[in-house]
């Protein structure tokens, strides 16, 4: 497959396929011909089973923004396995989260700790329809928010790759609208229907979209988006999932200066730690159970181990929001400039996509601003470029239809052998 044997892992995913469905517990982990196995991680790298160590860009799909067992993060959780990890009762530590969280999220008023992004996303979209009580939700094309019906159509992600409408209830479908993003005239047209007029519950989002590639707002875009929903009484969804405390410590919220009704996070909040959290205006969070009745449960929610991952990460992002932030985007522009360089230089058909810690290269000679333009790039030639890449020891997203990361442990000698396998991999794609 590469310069670099992935023996051991050919050999797992064979005894993988036998027993998980694809051999993956995500598609989005599978790419051909087998995905490599991974035994431990730190920092910037992964050490596979087959002994490579691998730059990586995916972390944990934008998770480990502090870098993979970040040792400050990892202490506190060890301290917590002593003290036990499930308790299904209150903690006081759970309210210094929330608390934390309404310090920074511009939203968040009140607070409601889920583990999952689906499940944040899930439970936010039943609370827009209980609030507003009207039914549709209108989504972006290319837009992820999770692998349940109502919001699967035209989904970004692993989603985009197949036709994966197997099981879903057409009835729920239906209630989904899609719009492609950055053209606001298309949502002022759905809202203006007779058959809508009253009946959205809520728009939801992400700010930038980053499971199609990484495609970004255009200007006013988002201020557009707020105003039509608070003109026509519908809730507005951010899902920060990927954005959140990785944009800015306020997530894109703070980073574009705009507040949503409602906003959820996940992935960097914990570090990698399966957390999640639903956050938003008090006169709406409070229709979640046993305060309202909009019924949002779960076992694991609040969980000691998750909670106390989620502390720590807050924590560290607080006390150097002033260094991390400026640095990340640094050593991103840094990457960025590098690889648009070696494309201006080798006069290529190849769009670059950027914002603070996030990156997307894209075959295609116009810019990509929706989910058609990404799906009009050649995927072929992206394919060469992730497994090359992978020959050179760097690891990214194995689809155009997700993003790049960078974390604050990324260094100079982590970016300086980027930039060379990036340019050995964009000469063997040309050649090709
Ligand atoms: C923006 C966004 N929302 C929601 C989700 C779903 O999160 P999870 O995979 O934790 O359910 C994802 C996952 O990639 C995501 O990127």
């Amino acid at each position: 497959m590469t310069n670099i044997a992935f023996n051991k892992s050919r050999d797992l995913f064979e005894r993988a396929r036998k027993v998980i469905p694809g051999g993956v517990n995500s598609p989005v982990r599978y790419f051909k011909p087998y995905p490599f196995f991974v035994e431990s991680a730190n920092g910037s790298k992964l050490f596979t089973n087959d002994g490579n160590v691998l730059i990586d860009y995916c972390l944990g799909y934008g998770s480990a923004f502090l870098g993979h067992a970040n040792p400050k993060i990892g202490a506190e959780v060890k301290h917590q396995i002593d003290k036990g990890n499930l308790f299904c009762t209150p903690t006081e530590k759970e309210i210094q989260l929330a608390e934390t969280c309404t310090k920074i999220i511009p939203c968040a008023e009140m607070v409601r700790i889920t583990n999952t992004g689906a499940e944040a996303t899930m439970h936010a979209i039943r609370l827009a329809r209980a609030f507003t009580n009207k039914t549709k939700l209108i989504k972006f094309e290319g837009g992820y928010h999770g692998a349940f019906d109502y919001v699967l159509n035209k989904a970004g992600s692993g989603a985009a790759t197949k036709d994966y409408t197997d099981g879903i209830l057409t009835e729920s479908a239906s209630k989904t609208i899609t719009v492609p993003f950055n053209d606001i005239e298309s949502i002022e047209t759905i809202i203006s229907k007779e058959e809508n007029r009253d009946d959205i519950a809520c728009i939801i989002v992400e700010p930038v979209l980053a499971n199609t590639g990484l495609i970004l707002p255009e200007k006013e875009y988002l201020n557009n988006l707020r105003s039509i929903t608070k003109e026509n009484n519908i809730i507005l969804i951010f899902d920060e999932v990927v954005t959140g405390f990785r944009l800015a410590l306020g997530g894109a919220s703070e980073f574009f200066g705009i507040k949503p009704d409602i906003a959820t996070f996940a992935k960097a909040l914990g570090n990698g730690y399966p957390i999640s959290l639903i956050a938003g205006k008090r006169e709406i969070m409070s229709g979640f159970a046993p305060s309202g009745l909009v019924y949002q449960a779960s076992t694991f929610a609040g969980n000691p181990i998750s909670v106390a991952a989620a502390l720590k990460t807050l924590e560290i992002l607080i006390n150097e929001k002033n260094t991390i932030y400026p640095k990340v985007a640094i050593t991103c522009d840094k990457l960025v400039a590098a690889i648009k360089d070696i494309i201006h230089d080798k006069r290529l058909d190849v769009t670059l996509n950027s914002i603070g810690s996030m990156f997307q290269l894209f075959f295609s000679s116009i810019p990509v601003r929706d989910y058609d333009s990404v799906k009009s790039t050649n995927i072929q030639s992206f394919n060469k470029l992730f497994k090359v890449l992978l020959e050179e020891n760097i690891f990214i997203p194995p689809s155009p239809f997700e993003t790049c990361f960078i974390s604050t442990l990324h260094n100079e000698e982590d970016i300086e052998k980027t930039i060379d396998a990036y340019e050995t991999a964009l000469s063997m794609v040309m050649k090709s």
